[in-house]
């Protein structure tokens, strides 16, 4: 990665820390995913080759910028989307900043009725929003998800119980090989199979 991009993550990680540790009201935190995940999400963005990328809750665009940077290097493109529009203004700025304008496109809105109207197909998800909606996201995920995509969900370790239902469900779901890697707030990586 570039050293100049290297430097604004590490920025961004600080500022999402600070102002969390700061903030009362969660629609003001960033909730970022932490720099490990960053980084697992980009070597698997690059290792599968991915192009058509969705990410299911942008915030400040941190993760977004991670999955956009792996995008540049697989000529792919990134769809990601948020609700709430404060948050869209400063992911807009972020991946200006970034350089990565041109490889993301954020869609402003509930998650589930966007994605619901998204044509697919994708290559890669990733879900990193209100966790009550996962079991909603994979089943409008996986059908626009192709034979060898992944999909990836954030926080299936720091809240296991909230998301038993998701786990449950992509471990025992044939079509999906997957496994939790206790990788920041535990990422669950599944691959689908057919
Ligand atoms: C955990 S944060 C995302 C963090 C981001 N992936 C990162 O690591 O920088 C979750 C985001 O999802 C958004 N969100 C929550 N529920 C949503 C919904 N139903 N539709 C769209 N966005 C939603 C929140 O506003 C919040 O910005």
């Amino acid at each position: 990665m570039d050293r100049a991009l290297a430097a604004f993550l590490d920025e961004l990680a600080r500022f999402g820390e600070e102002n969390d540790a700061r903030e009362t009201e969660r629609a003001r935190r960033m909730l970022n995913i932490t720099p490990d995940t960053g980084r697992l999400l980009w070597i698997l963005v690059q290792a599968a080759r991915a192009t058509r990328i969705l990410e299911v809750g942008t915030s400040d665009a941190y993760s977004t910028i991670w999955l956009a940077d792996a995008a540049r290097a697989t000529g792919g493109h990134v769809i990601t989307l948020e609700r709430n529009p404060d948050k869209v203004t400063l992911a807009r700025a972020n991946l200006a900043r970034a350089g990565l304008a041109d490889r993301v496109e954020i869609r402003e809105g509930n998650a589930a009725e966007i994605l619901a109207g998204l044509p697919g197909p994708f290559h890669f998800v990733f879900l990193d929003a209100d966790r009550a909606s996962y079991a909603t996201y994979l089943d409008l995920a996986l059908p626009k998800l192709v034979p060898g995509g992944l999909l990836v969900a954030d926080n299936v370790i720091s809240h296991a119980e909230e998301l038993k239902d998701y786990l449950a469900r992509v471990k025992s779901n044939a079509a999906l090989f997957s496994v939790t890697v206790p990788i920041g707030k535990g990422e669950e990586v599944s691959l689908k199979l057919r």
